[in-house]
């Protein structure tokens, strides 16, 4: 009888387009657990907000109507081929969400407390029977402290926003890489200053800087990780 392997949760944290969702897709498949995007969250609430007039002129965001309407916000997953594709309130998003207009919107949005509050508390749901990847920003800090495996990854701005414009030009948005590079950049900054929960490393997570690595080392590296993990609670 194969002995049952302990069943953890693993949380993968990091810069905007690090590479950390698609390294946290591999391995949730190649080991048989569910994978969720909390970024694909944060971008669906946004959607909503500017789909309902929420985000003013000046591209600030009319937080009591958000936050009066947050009840109404209903976020799902569907698995498509062991793709995620996120739903709001039922609709399928999961192109929309990933358009510049979101990415551009998302961060002011993601600094609102009763909307991290209200997302939080579904990821810990998501969470309660372990087996799960989740990536995100403050995933090893906020949401699962306790988490058996966090990774924190990061590559150099420039590095990142290269591979966000080969990704949004391969999908046919139109965009320059400098306009990447400045969304990049001022991702990071409000990510990291916000007061709620910002992007911070866990003081017990694994480093990883993947600017110098092939995508097949960084999901070895992380494979291995893994196991190293689980061989020590075993
Ligand atoms: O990972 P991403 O670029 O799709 O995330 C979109 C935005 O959501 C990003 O600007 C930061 C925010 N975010 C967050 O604040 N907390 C998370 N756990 C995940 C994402």
């Amino acid at each position: 009888m194969t002995p049952q392997l302990p069943s953890i949760i693993i949380a993968i944290d990091g810069y905007s387009s690090s590479g950390k969702s698609s390294m946290a897709k591999v391995l949730a498949r190649r080991i048989g657990y569910r994978y969720i995007d909390s970024g694909a969250m944060y971008r669906a609430v946004t959607l909503y907000a500017m789909r309902n007039g929420m985000i003013l002129a000046d591209g600030k965001v009319d937080e009591p109507a958000l936050v009066a309407a947050l009840p109404q916000i209903n976020i799902d997953f569907n698995v498509d081929n062991f793709n995620q594709r996120t739903l709001l309130n039922g609709e399928d998003v999961e192109d929309e969400i990933r358009q510049l207009g979101v990415s551009s919107n998302v961060s002011p949005v993601a600094a609102i407390p009763a909307v991290r509050h209200a997302l939080v508390a579904m990821q810990q749901k998501m969470g309660e029977s372990k087996e799960i990847v989740m990536d995100g920003r403050d995933i090893g800090t906020t949401v699962f402290p306790d988490a058996e495996m966090k990774v924190f990854v990061n590559a150099s701005a420039e590095t990142r926003a290269r591979r966000r414009y080969i990704e949004l030009t391969e999908k046919g948005v139109e965009t320059t890489y400098e306009a990447v590079l400045e969304n990049v950049v001022g991702r990071d900054y409000i990510d990291e200053n916000r007061a709620e929960s910002p992007l911070r490393r866990a003081d017990d997570a694994v480093d990883l800087d993947n600017s110098n690595m092939t995508i097949e080392e960084q999901n070895e590296w992380l494979y291995n990780l893994y196991n190293s993990i689980i061989n020590k609670l075993a």
